[in-house]
């Protein structure tokens, strides 16, 4: 299960992330951000030592929209990406989304940008496993 402040951190980074791209798009009136939860019983696949057989487990898939100004398609992965050389100690080591999305794979969840257009803004989704809910 991932850690209560773990989440209130990632969901922080992308609210933070958020407002300031809203506050560089001026060419939008919208000025939103929305979240948005969604629960998936069956979003993750685990294979299983003892079985070999691939399990379902459920997630949650937290969705974070903003009407910023966009990212550009080819750095939607690089977004995520250590830059390790250059900048303080302090700025290397600063929460950034490559740390994001390290913390989020040690719960073996994930995050990706899901869509983004300078007409739009940008939607990030995130998985983070739970437990198995029961019907
Ligand atoms: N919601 C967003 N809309 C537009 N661009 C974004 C958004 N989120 C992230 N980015 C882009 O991804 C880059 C990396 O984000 P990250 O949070 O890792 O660092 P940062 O925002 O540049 O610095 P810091 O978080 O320390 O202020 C940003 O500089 C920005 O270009
Ligand atoms: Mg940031």
């Amino acid at each position: 299960m991932a850690d209560r402040t773990d989440i209130y951190t990632i969901i922080a980074h992308l609210i933070k992330n958020a407002a300031e791209s809203i506050e560089k798009n001026a060419a939008l009136n919208a000025r939103e951000i929305r979240i948005e939860t969604v629960l998936n019983d069956s979003a993750i696949s685990v294979l299983s030592k003892d079985s070999g057989m691939v399990q379902k487990q459920a997630a949650i898939a937290v969705l974070v929209k903003d009407t910023g100004t966009g990212i550009p398609t080819e750095q939607w992965e690089s977004i995520f990406e250590q830059y390790l050389s250059g900048g303080t100690t302090a700025q290397r080591h600063r929460m950034s989304l490559s740390i994001l999305r390290k913390i989020i794979r040690y719960y073996y969840g994930d995050i990706s940008v899901v869509s983004s257009s300078p007409d739009l803004g940008t939607e990030f989704q995130v998985i983070i496993p739970c437990r198995q809910v029961q019907a």
